[in-house]
Order: structure tokens, then sequence, then C-alpha cells
């Protein structure tokens, strides 16, 4: 691939992960830059996000078609036809499947508000503050048909304070999130890093490994 490697974004809410990365690919020296937006939810805020920087955008609502392979088959063509090598899920609220994965192979990526493989699916901050735990944080992860099970890529912490309810916790979360996904995604269209069966591997070694790290409760 030469150039900037072109992304499909897959939205279906607010888009806050989808502007940290076109934010990044508004800078030059990012290796990528968004050719598509598609939301699954046709009224989704991030679908204007999108327009507002200029960026393509489709609404493709899978309640308007006969099966899940068919709505997953005509957002595979919008993907391919806009050029899109990489596909970025953010904030996507569907499960995709291995026909859908494998027309993307190894370029499929999720961020997920959780230390994977802690708290997978829905309301994973939620789980973290009903289970008690004291570090929690995000994962971006290859993409696989399970739900949030993916090769891991990169990991942020942060701490679980006393007092913090769901809404406090996934504030905290998402600012790391904002951070980690435009770095992920960096390391995995340069080649910093691959899916290699069901691992990720790293071919620049531990510049890659704590990239994505800070201390929960450390300054700055
Ligand atoms: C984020 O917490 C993301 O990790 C999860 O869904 C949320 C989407 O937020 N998968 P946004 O739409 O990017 O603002």
């Amino acid at each position: 691939m030469s150039g900037r490697a072109k992304l499909g974004v897959l939205v279906s809410g607010s888009g806050s992960n989808l502007q940290a990365l076109l934010d990044a690919c508004a800078r030059p020296d990012y290796p990528a830059e968004v050719a598509l937006v598609v939301s699954n939810v046709p009224t989704a805020f991030a679908l204007e996000r999108a327009r507002t920087a200029g960026v393509a955008a489709r609404a493709l609502d899978h309640k308007t078609f006969g099966s899940r392979a068919d709505f997953e088959k005509a957002l595979g063509d919008a993907l391919e036809a806009a050029g899109v090598e990489w596909v970025c899920l953010a904030g996507f609220m569907r499960l995709l499947g291995a026909d859908f994965l494998g027309r993307f192979p190894g370029r499929v990526l999720n961020i997920h508000p959780s230390l994977l493989p802690a708290f997978t699916g829905l309301h994973a901050q939620r789980q973290a503050l009903d289970r008690g735990v004291k570090v929690a944080g995000c994962t971006v992860h290859f993409v696989d048909p399970g739900m949030d099970t993916g090769p891991i890529i990169a990991q942020a912490a942060v701490p679980v304070l006393s007092g913090d309810d769901e809404a406090a916790l996934s504030a905290r979360i998402l600012e790391e999130e904002h951070r980690l996904y435009p770095l992920a995604v960096k390391l995995a269209v340069t080649g910093a890093v691959r899916q290699e069966g069901g691992r990720t591997v790293s071919s620049v070694g531990p510049s890659v490994d704590t990239a994505g790290l800070r201390n929960p409760g450390e300054p700055g």
C-alpha cells in the first residue's frame, strides 16, 4: 500500500473516537486518512462530525436489510467502493461475521472501554464498577467474529476512584480512548504491529510495548 492508508470508520453513536481519528488524520505526518464513515444508525451524531470534516459519510440502516449477511455484504461493498483498506470500529454496535472480516483480513480494529479480556460486551464501565476493580481502561484490538475477543494491540489504564459513577469512569476512560485509538491505528497501518494467527506480533519491539501504557495515578 502506498501513500496514506485509507480508513473506513464504522459508527453507531456520538462518534468521539471518530473525531479523534479525524483529528489525527488532519495532521500531515499521520499515515492514514478517513475515506468513508458508515453508520448503521441514520441519526448518529458521528455522521455530522464526518460531514463537518469534509469526509464522505453514509447511513446503512441494518434494520432495512433482510438478513445480517445482506447488511454486511452492502457494508463491505460500500467500503471497498470507497477504496477502504482498513476498517476501524468506533462505537459500532454490531458484531461482524467471518464473511465480512474475510474481505479485510487482519485489517479490522475495534476500541473497547475495558482492559480486555475483562468486561466484554455492553456497559463495560458499569461491570468494572460492580466488580470493584481499582484499575480500568481501554483496549484496541484486531477484530475476530467474537465479542471483543480479538488479539490486543494497545491498552491504556486509568484509576477507578472512590465516588466514581458510570459517567465519571466512562469520561476518564474516554479521554484515554481518544489518545489510544490514533496511536494503535498508526501502529497497525505502518506495519509496526500485525495480526498473525490469534496473536498480535510487533516488528519494532519495546517502543510499541510501552506506547499504550501509562500508570494510573501518575501525574500527567
Ligand atoms: C466508546 O467508549 C467505545 O470504546 C465503545 O463505545 C463508545 C463509543 O463512543 N465501543 P463514541 O461514539 O466514540 O463517542
